[in-house]
């Protein structure tokens, strides 16, 4: 019995060394083969002797996002699906283009920290911390200013002016993934239940549907 309790806590001091973002790979790199059928965590490797710069190459983020759309912006990613050469690397970015008083609302990225750079314009941001437990971190940024929202947190831009607002966010995985607050709770696919959400959010069922409707 001992030696199993042991062995537990050998392994939870294993599992307790920090990953900072996606693995090291053990080779230069493992250019993704996207027409690979072998589920792994990433993408199978091409062969390295038909890897081409293209492979390594995204043109384009000079181009300005379309934020025609109810929240006024865009976000354009360049994660492993655009650059098949972040496959196993751990880093990606994205533009993210506001327009005037436009938002980018609340959500998380499941695997990945962001350092967000602000080029143009001038932003309202902010994360919330799990512990204290709900703690609201915010600051306005400026032009040159940068902006760190840790792996998995709550966070939100704003664009705080009445020009465009372009920024560059790093991220610290190949596929950081995205959970809207918005959308993830009120779109879910199938719906979650309304009385679920009435109690949750504290309001009543008509409101929870009302928002429903919306996504
Ligand atoms: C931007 O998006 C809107 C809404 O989807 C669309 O109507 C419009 O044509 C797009 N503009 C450009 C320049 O692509």
């Amino acid at each position: 019995m001992a030696r199993v309790l042991g062995s537990f806590a050998l392994l939870a001091l294993v599992f307790c060394v920090a990953v900072a973002a996606d693995d090291s790979p053990l080779q230069d790199f493992c250019v993704a083969d996207m027409n690979g059928h072998v589920l792994v965590n990433g993408y199978t490797c091409k062969n390295p002797s038909w890897v081409q710069a293209e492979d390594f190459y995204y043109g384009g983020l000079h181009m300005m996002g379309n934020t025609s759309n109810s929240l006024g912006s865009k976000v354009t990613p360049v994660f492993v699906t655009q650059v098949p050469g972040l496959n196993t690397l751990g880093i990606s970015l994205a533009r993210i283009d506001y327009a005037p008083w436009g938002v980018n609302p609340p959500h998380t990225h499941p695997r990945a920290s962001e350092i967000l750079t602000l080029l143009e314009g001038s932003l309202e941001v902010g994360f919330i911390t799990s512990g204290p437990e709900n703690r609201h971190i915010s600051k306005v940024l400026y032009k040159g200013d940068v902006f760190v929202f840790p792996e998995n947190l709550i966070h939100y831009q704003k664009n705080n002016g009445n020009t465009n607002a372009i920024a560059i966010a790093a991220l610290s995985s190949q596929n950081p993934g995205v959970i809207s607050m918005a959308s993830g709770v009120f779109g879910a696919i199938p719906e979650i239940p309304v009385d679920i959400l009435a109690k949750g959010y504290k309001i009543n069922g008509d409101a929870v549907s009302n928002i429903q409707h919306k996504f």
